[in-house]
């Protein structure tokens, strides 16, 4: 049986597309929902034209803050079998309880060679500090925020004159290319260990 993966968004999706892309008919996996915390995220539109079903948490209209929000999360994770989560560009930070009740079992990609700039406003960080290479981790996540252990890497080389712009879409090429590759890799390991 393949493995039911929710893809957890709050922007663009184009991480998203490309995971959803990936999970063709040879892949352990396949692409169950696509939760988004926003109710006018343009990747849930996408999702839907890949015929992958969408759902909105709308943290607006969760009155009761997290527990609530990870109450419906849960609800809809249970819908849809899910037995991996991989967050892509969500920008939402995850209770302690949430992350350890699935634990190793929530992927996150960020656009920094971790363990450097945690968090956000990552590449313009990387520019104030001069650095010569910049890139993308995909990670597990644990209640420590882009702390946990990182399983692929990127990097890219940061040029003279690049800004936020030119280096976020540079990084942003490599994240495409980087996450499937984990994700195919990281499912073969589970559905290895189930047998
Ligand atoms: C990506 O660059 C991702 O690494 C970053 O947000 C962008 C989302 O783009 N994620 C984070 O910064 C998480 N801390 P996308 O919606 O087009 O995939």
């Amino acid at each position: 049986m393949k493995l039911a993966v929710a893809i957890l968004i709050s922007g663009s999706g184009s991480n998203m597309v490309q995971l959803i892309k990936s999970m063709d008919d040879n892949h352990p996996a396949y692409p169950s929902v696509v939760i988004s915390n926003k109710s006018d995220a343009p990747g849930l539109e996408k999702a839907q034209s890949l015929g992958v079903p969408t759902k909105i948490i709308d943290e607006n209209c969760i009155k009761n803050n997290d527990l609530d929000f990870e109450k419906e999360l849960i609800k809809i994770l249970k819908v849809y079998n899910v037995e991996l989560i991989c967050l892509a560009g969500f920008m939402k930070i995850l209770s302690k309880k949430f992350v350890n009740n699935f634990k190793d079992r929530i992927l996150n990609i960020h656009p920094s060679l971790l363990p450097k700039y945690r968090g956000l406003n990552t590449h313009a960080r990387v520019l104030a500090s001069n650095d010569t290479i910049a890139g993308c981790s995909v990670h597990l996540v644990t209640p420590e925020l882009d702390g946990g252990p990182v399983l692929a890497q990127t990097e890219v080389a940061i040029k003279k004159n690049e800004t936020v712009e030119s280096l976020a879409s540079k990084v942003l090429i490599e994240e495409h290319i980087l996450y499937p590759k984990v994700l195919l890799n990281f499912s073969d390991q589970i559905r290895k260990l189930e047998v």
